[in-house]
């Protein structure tokens, strides 16, 4: 009897040890594997961005720069904005008014990434 007790009690201590470590890793999994993923793609869309956008449209999206006073850009942490992917892709892609396109000087990812970047403007 006290021997099975025992046996019990082990039994009990290594499924609950390994329900601890199951449970950790998919937290893990769960909010380290999406996040990872998508702080690579904001660096890169960061990185496009201040190459491509930011002497217009400013490091911090106001538009404050002097080009972008000069050619009327947009302030995309205004009204005047709000983020819409197919309508962004299309925009950076074609361009629109003063704005050049960008389809010949960037790959279809760096413009995905850049406007998946934009987005933080508004939040
Ligand atoms: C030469 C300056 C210039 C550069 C460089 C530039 N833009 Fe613009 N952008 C503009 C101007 C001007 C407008 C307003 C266009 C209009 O409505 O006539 C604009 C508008 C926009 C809009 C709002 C479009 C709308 O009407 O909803 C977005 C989004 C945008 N730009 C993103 C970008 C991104 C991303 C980049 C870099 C890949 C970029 N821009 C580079 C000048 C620029």
């Amino acid at each position: 009897m006290k021997c099975s007790q025992n046996y019990r009690w082990k039994i009990g201590l290594v499924l609950s040890s390994a329900i601890f470590v199951f449970v950790a890793a998919a937290v893990t999994a769960m909010t380290a594997g999406p996040s990872v993923v998508s702080s690579r793609a904001l660096y890169s869309g960061e990185r496009v961005y201040s190459e491509n956008c930011a002497r217009c449209h400013g490091n911090d999206g106001k538009a404050r720069t002097a080009k972008g006073r000069q050619v009327g850009a947009v302030d995309l942490t205004s009204d005047e904005w709000s983020p819409n992917e197919a309508r962004d892709t299309r925009i950076v892609s074609k361009g629109k008014g003063s704005m050049p396109a960008f389809k010949n000087r960037l790959t279809a990812d760096k413009i995905a990434s850049v406007v998946a970047y934009i987005r933080k403007f508004k939040s």
